[in-house]
């Protein structure tokens, strides 16, 4: 993966752009990164801080011809791979909340916005969008995210190196993609409840629809949520949640 980089230095979403590229038959492991995004996107229609030269701002194609429903596979790799790669380099433990925030004291250090487009009944490419904040400081942040969004440099005190955090992040990826071709996806999802700190939680769902609350008490094979209500086991495969404080 990343033989191919398509580099920017500004541009308004890198997950347009590899959409784009994809479309137009970029193989498979090609990536998009770019120093800034103007117009950066979050999940939920939400906007993403994307400050020139301060994070890693990258999206990576791939044809995993799974099914449509399996593509929250990609995105929980790709979270246990950030959560690996950063503890490889500054030694910093994350934990990764469902489906894919990676979070530091309950704060956002990385998100995953992962796209796909399906033909026949399989993806025809995914496009793993990621969103690391590195060397962003807390101080140039937007009002909105200050006080629940925080960076490595911020963690570590001082700044960190994006060259090798990015080369680190996709030799875990390269691992961990050819881990689920070989043995199918137990042995990553046995990695992300490693990092998770939402399994045995009392949480909040805001659902699609709905929000309710219950226990978080397991995710299953196609990376839903399985969450207690105490009624009924809901399966939650989008939505937010957040801890509940008693
Ligand atoms: C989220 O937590 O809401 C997901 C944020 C994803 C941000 C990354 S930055 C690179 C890629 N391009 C985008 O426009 N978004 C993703």
């Amino acid at each position: 993966l990343g033989q191919k980089i398509i580099y920017y230095k500004e541009i308004g979403s890198t997950n347009n752009e590899a959409k784009l590229q994809a479309a137009k038959g970029a193989r498979e492991g090609t990536i998009v990164v770019s120093e800034q995004q103007g117009t950066g996107r979050g999940r939920l229609s939400r906007g993403w801080y994307s400050p020139a030269q301060k994070g890693i701002w990258f999206s990576l194609i791939l044809r995993p011809g799974f099914l449509p429903q399996e593509a929250p596979k990609c995105t929980l790799m790709a979270a246990v791979a950030i959560a690996k790669a950063i503890f490889t380099i500054t030694g910093i433990e994350v934990g990764i909340k469902w489906p894919n925030d990676i979070l530091y004291n309950g704060k956002k250090l990385v998100g995953v916005l992962t796209e796909m487009n399906a033909e026949m009944d399989r993806i025809n490419y995914i496009v793993i969008g990621m969103g690391i904040n590195v060397n962003v400081s807390n101080k140039e942040m937007p009002e909105e995210i200050k006080d629940i969004a925080t960076s490595l440099s911020e963690i570590k005190g001082e700044t960190v190196s994006r060259i090798d955090l990015l080369t680190q992040v996709l030799a875990e990826l390269e691992n961990l993609y050819l881990l689920i071709k070989e043995q199918g996806f137990a042995p990553i999802l046995k990695l992300w409840k490693q990092y998770s700190v939402t399994l045995g939680q009392d949480i909040k769902v805001i659902g699609v629809n709905e929000t309710f609350y219950g226990k978080a008490v397991d995710i299953d094979d196609f990376g839903a949520l399985l969450v207690d209500t105490g009624e009924k086991i809901e399966r939650v495969l989008a939505g937010d949640v957040s801890i509940r404080k008693a």
